[in-house]
């Protein structure tokens, strides 16, 4: 299997436009690595890929793919889009994805149904494009030698579908992680993530690699840094230090490799040099980075 993380950065990315915090600065004079919005591309046999997540930042992140350029005049290798959720740095690059290529689009039925109550998304041409919506639990062929599984996980809907009272930590159709194998082999990639129950331990057990919701370190870091109103759990995202952190329940589950993803700017990990970090990768973690491979 193999796997590139092409964005590793939450919605907003890193730099984030309209944001002139210490990290996004960094980012901006090339103090610390920039990083582009959630996704990434994977492969059984390194021909036939999928793509799980379409960033805003899809266009760039292809064209900086070498395993992901055409082979011909008109054609990709990308047979397969699969989106997690409906947050719009997950599905805004679908619109990246409308020149006339055919490709299967993977999703819950209610993921489905926000992209089809989109107009804007009409312009995947439906004779190309063929939308298939998974059911939770059931194991299917993603592309060519690679069966992917939707679980649902604590999510909620999409800010832009969110009313007046909304529920965290909602188990449906709207966020999912998914459980990717071939030839023997088990990765489950879980960008977004409320909070890490029990059976999620337990599915993790045993698996070749985890990519991992790291959006947050604390809680309410973006609070404090005054960078907002939220607290990490309130938009779904579990943060990864503290007591009730990903790092901390994890700790004692085995997997051959740990990596965080969909990083917000506002997350100190996202400084190399940081404690954090050196705190994260001596705890087995590694934080990714874009363009980054692996070969479970
Ligand atoms: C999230 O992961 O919380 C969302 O992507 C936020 C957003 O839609 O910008
Ligand atoms: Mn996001
Ligand atoms: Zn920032």
């Amino acid at each position: 299997m193999r796997i590139v993380i092409l964005g590793t950065g939450a919605g907003g990315g890193l730099p984030q436009w309209n944001c002139g915090c210490p990290n996004c600065d960094a980012a901006r004079e090339g103090r610390i690595p920039s990083m582009s919005q959630s996704g990434i591309a994977i492969s059984a046999d390194g021909e036939n890929w999928a793509l799980v997540n379409a960033s805003p930042d899809l266009r760039n992140q292809l064209a900086a793919s070498p395993v992901l350029r055409p082979g011909a005049l008109r054609g990709s290798p990308i047979l397969s889009v699969l989106v997690t959720n409906g947050d719009i740095d997950h599905v805004a690059g679908l619109l990246t994805l409308r020149e006339g290529q055919p490709f299967d689009l993977f999703a819950t039925p209610a993921i489905h149904a926000v992209l089809a109550a989109n107009p804007m998304l009409s312009a995947l041409n439906p004779k190309l494009v063929q939308r298939r919506e998974i059911a939770l639990d059931r194991p299917f062929e993603l592309v060519k030698g690679l069966t992917a599984e939707l679980f649902s996980v604590p999510g909620k809907v999409p800010l832009y579908l969110e009313g007046d009272v909304v529920e965290t930590g909602r188990m449906g159709e709207e966020t999912v992680g998914v459980e990717l194998s071939a030839a023997g082999r088990r990765v489950l990639y879980v960008p977004g993530c409320a909070f890490v129950p029990d059976w999620l331990r337990t599915r993790i057990s045993g698996a070749d690699a985890l990519l991992l919701d790291g959006t947050l370190w604390t809680d309410d870091e973006m609070i404090r840094a005054g960078l907002g109103v939220k607290t990490g759990r309130r938009m779904g995202h579990v943060p990864v230090s503290g007591p009730d952190g990903s790092m901390s329940l994890l700790a004692d589950v085995q997997v051959q490799r740990r990596i965080y993803v969909h990083l917000n700017n506002s997350n100190p990990l996202v400084d190399p040099a940081s404690p954090e970090r050196a705190h994260a990768e001596a705890a087995g973690w590694q934080v990714g980075h874009d363009g980054m491979e692996i070969m479970p």
